[in-house]
């Protein structure tokens, strides 16, 4: 078994450390060999057809659907195609406007989510185009799409999905920037600047994880709380729902993950004296509001880990423990941000003495609706 995990204790450990390889494949012959474009040969998608999508649906389930949260930033963002975003046992529920121009995108690292499999067959009923971003070639999901991109994690055995979320995210960025491509939405520089940023990110990850120690000091710190909170704006609030979703799974320590900017109509109350908040500030745009929001936690007495880039002095000042992130575009930080928040889910479970790979009451496919 120890030869399985390849010396490491537990698959969710391996498995946050094959994220780079992760990454590399992923993108493999996506990005031509001169890095100034995106190459989808797999796809049966036409130009033509691109040209006429007018909206975009992204449905899934737990940690694929906080994929789709960035997907759909990445999207709006690049290609400024309208996106919505639900998780499938909503979807059908809710009698979404789907027309034949509209693009169904669904996410399943298995491929095999009842709730996902039949939210696309109501989707393909409508007469969308449904695309699979899955992990798993040849699974129903793959099948039954019209297009599929495969997200070349390798196998994932943790119940807690890492390095299938975040190729998940690899796979989003390579599709809007190619959706960008070819509606002409972005200028080409900028398109090879994202693609460059992209290929750097591997390395950056190499670098988060070799200072894990300080994440594993914090994670014990929290596994004595019962309650905590992650917060974070746009990009960063859906990297710290996956983060809370992360830390229930496998440590049972509640949390909670909240916009930032909302915790005043409400959360704030649940704020007291060594309260844990994680705070995400990695977006440049959000990064003063998001430290004006640390400073009303911090003023109740919360015991504040901060994640930005690491010459953020403002952000390092106003909490109690800083981790930095290697500088890239703020699009990009997610596919960094989340591993320290992976981590901390690990180290805390770790601490608590929980079968970290094999939590109680989950499975690692649900194919029950
Ligand atoms: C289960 C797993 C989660 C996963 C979700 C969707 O609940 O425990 O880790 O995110 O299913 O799975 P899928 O294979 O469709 O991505």
């Amino acid at each position: 078994v120890t030869a399985e995990k390849a010396g490491y204790a537990h698959f969710m450990l391996k498995e946050i450390h094959e994220q780079p390889k992760a990454y590399r494949d992923t993108m493999g012959s996506r990005i031509d060999a001169a890095g100034g474009k995106i190459i989808f040969n797999e796809l049966k998608l036409t130009p033509e057809q691109i040209h006429k999508i007018d909206r975009v649906h992204i449905v899934a389930c737990g940690t694929a659907y906080h994929a789709g949260l960035i997907g759909k930033n990445a999207i709006e963002r690049l290609a400024r195609i309208p996106v919505e975003i639900d998780v499938a046992s909503e979807y059908r529920y809710r009698s979404p406007i789907i027309t034949p121009q509209t693009l169904v995108i669904v996410v399943s690292q298995s491929g095999e989510t009842a709730d996902t499999l039949a939210a696309l067959r109501e989707a393909k009923r409508c007469g969308a185009t449904v695309l699979a971003i899955t992990n798993v070639v040849g699974s129903t999901v793959a099948r039954e799409a019209d297009d599929c991109i495969i997200t070349w994690a390798g196998p994932e055995i943790a119940v807690a999905s890492t390095k299938a979320y975040s190729s998940q995210l690899i796979a989003f960025y390579l599709f809007s920037l190619y959706l960008a491509q070819v509606k002409k939405t972005q200028s080409s520089e900028y398109i090879t600047e994202v693609i460059t940023a992209l290929r750097a990110l591997p390395e950056q990850v190499e670098t988060i994880l070799g200072q894990f120690e300080q994440i594993k000091n914090f994670a014990e710190e929290i596994s004595t709380h019962s309650d905590l909170f992650f917060i974070g704006r746009g990009m960063d609030y859906a990297v710290a729902q996956e983060g809370s979703l992360k830390l229930k799974e496998i440590s049972y320590i509640h949390s909670e993950a909240y916009a930032a900017g909302e915790l005043k109509h409400g959360t704030l109350a649940l704020i007291e004296e060594g309260v844990p908040v994680i705070a995400l500030a990695t977006q440049e745009d959000l990064f003063e509001k998001t430290v004006s929001n640390i400073k009303e936690v911090k003023a109740r007495g919360a015991n504040v880990l901060g994640i930005s880039a690491e010459d953020e002095h403002e952000m390092i000042k106003s909490v109690d423990q800083h981790f930095a992130i290697p500088k890239t575009l703020g699009l990009l930080t997610p596919a960094l941000s989340v591993i320290p928040l992976q981590l901390l889910a690990y180290y805390a479970s770790l601490a608590l003495g929980n079968d970290v790979d094999k939590p109680r009451n989950l499975a690692k496919s649900v194919t029950v609706e």
